[in-house]
């Protein structure tokens, strides 16, 4: 575990390909159950490049006449998120060093053209909580910048089977996704990864 910043710390490898296998399986079986949606941004309605979806209790979403929330229900199927991973609570209870468990994991989906600005996360009533990011799949050139959004940043590549916590004074810093390395791809197999691409889980407190 290496604190790349106050508060920001990367677990290179922490989860090993096996791990990551079942954990890949566990997604499949969740995304089954809450398919992959393309949300849209707030006021313009402009599609991210990424698909995404959620397991627990409570699932970020974004549209453009009701914006960024959390809610218990999937936008398209109504029906409630699909757990947690047991393997994902697991790897919170080892690296948040917070006392209550995760109520929400956003999964990402990027294909090989996908791409996240550089953004806050700050749709949660609570921030002394981290927030803990898993990847799977292709590498990607992760930005991380400070507590303003024109403060310098940082460029650096996350692999499948890492784990970054963003908590204390960098719970708030800007972070995204320049774009994927799919020539670093790992060999996952998976339907999910047919045409290559990456999943980032975030896991977060919300209320
Ligand atoms: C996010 O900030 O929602 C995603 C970050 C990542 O894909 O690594
Ligand atoms: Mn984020």
């Amino acid at each position: 575990m290496a604190e790349i910043e106050p508060g920001a710390r990367l677990c290179s490898g922490y989860f090993d390909e096996a791990a990551q296998i079942a954990l890949l399986r566990e997604l499949e079986k969740a995304i089954a159950r809450a398919p992959l949606f393309t949300p849209t941004m707030p006021r313009t309605g402009r599609p991210f490049s990424v698909r995404m979806t959620n397991c627990g209790p409570l699932g970020w979403v974004s549209d453009r006449a009701r914006g960024y929330r959390y809610q218990d229900r999937h936008p398209e199927t109504g029906e409630p998120w699909p757990p947690i991973p047991p393997v994902l609570l697991a790897a919170w209870e080892a690296l948040a060093d917070y006392p209550h468990p995760p109520q929400a994991c956003l999964v990402n989906f990027y294909g090989r053209e996908a791409r996240m600005s550089l953004h806050q996360d700050r749709d949660e009533a609570d921030f002394s909580a981290p927030i803990l990011s898993v990847s799977l799949g292709a590498d990607c050139r992760f930005r991380l910048g400070g507590g303003k959004r024109a403060d310098s940043s940082r460029v650096f590549v996350l692999s499948s089977g890492d784990v970054m916590t963003l908590g204390g004074p960098a719970r708030l810093r800007f972070h995204g996704v320049d774009r994927l390395l799919p020539e670093l791809a790992p060999k996952l197999a998976s339907p999910l990864f047919a045409e290559g691409g990456r999943i980032n889980l975030t896991l977060r407190r919300v209320t």
